[in-house]
């Protein structure tokens, strides 16, 4: 993406609003009161397109994404994300199936609205997409599990299920989602919370399409462990695993929600 901010003469009301909401105060009213970079704007530019997003004529575009092709702001229903929020919930069975093309490209489609801090473009996604490559995975894992001399307590518990004909690391879900960070690229103290914050999104949405996950901690550390299982996720060398999610389409279905109990709160005033 260039970034570069272009301003329609014709259609700037002057009103001000992209240079006020710009977080690194790099746009300034040219003579003609018209938005534009201040000098070496454009090299510190962060790409976050507030500039583009407040303009209430549409006058301001970014680079070549064109300001009338951004869909209208909309807030949504508060009742029904709260609904969601509720009503999520970890899965763990799943159909042996894999999960629909349409709703996978809706996912991905979702991704690059995730925010990272610095509008850093720091994140790798490895998406197994079909149930084979899971298969290949899972294959892999227990494979490498059985042949360990020594095996951690988790390894243990793994290998022990695994000869009952259960998967507790991979819930036999048909596929997963690996978020994986650059740290280079990454702005200190970010690198924890912009990946989970990735995941979390994707679980909310998955959720509101019909699919279930589970934050997998577990697929996680045994990705750590084993070399061959981190090669099959196919992370580019400059990333670093971050976390696991598994999902796919659910085989069972939740009823009602939780009661949960209160986390510690405290209002200060
Ligand atoms: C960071 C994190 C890691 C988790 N790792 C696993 C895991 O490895 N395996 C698993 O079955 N569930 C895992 N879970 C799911 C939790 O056990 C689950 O969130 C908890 O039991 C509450 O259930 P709920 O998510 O349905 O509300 C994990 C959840 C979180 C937030």
């Amino acid at each position: 993406m260039r970034k570069k901010i272009t301003v329609d003469a014709e259609k700037c009301v002057h009103c001000g609003m992209c240079i006020k909401d710009c977080v690194l105060g790099i746009i300034a009213f040219d003579g003609n009161d018209i938005p534009h970079y201040t000098p070496g704007g454009e090299k510190q530019c962060v790409g976050c397109q507030h500039c583009m997003a407040i303009c209430p004529s549409g006058a301001l575009s970014f680079g070549d994404k064109n300001a009338q092709d951004s869909s209208p702001v909309g807030l949504g229903n508060s009742a029904d994300l709260l609904q969601l929020i509720k009503s999520r919930r970890s899965y763990r069975f799943y159909k042996n199936e894999d999960v629909p093309a349409d709703k996978l490209q809706q996912l991905i489609a979702m991704l690059p609205f995730i925010p990272t801090g610095g509008n850093a473009d720091n994140l790798h996604f490895s998406i197994v997409a079909t149930k084979e490559k899971m298969e290949a995975i899972r294959a892999t894992t227990y494979s490498a599990i059985l042949k360990l001399q020594q095996l951690s307590k988790f390894q243990m518990a793994a290998k022990n299920a695994y000869t009952e004909g259960k998967d507790i690391i991979y819930r036999g879900a048909p596929s997963l989602v690996a978020v994986a960070i650059d740290k280079e690229k990454t702005i200190e103290g970010c690198e924890t919370a912009d990946p989970i914050i990735a995941l979390s999104y994707f679980e909310l949405y998955a959720q509101s399409l019909g699919l279930g996950t589970v934050w997998c901690d577990m697929a996680l550390t045994i990705a750590n462990q084993l070399p061959e299982v981190y090669a099959l996720l196919e992370i580019p060398s400059n990333y670093t695993l971050n976390y696991v999610m598994l999902f796919g389409v659910p085989a069972i279905k939740y009823t009602r929600t939780i009661q949960p109990e209160m986390f510690a709160v405290k209002l200060l005033r």
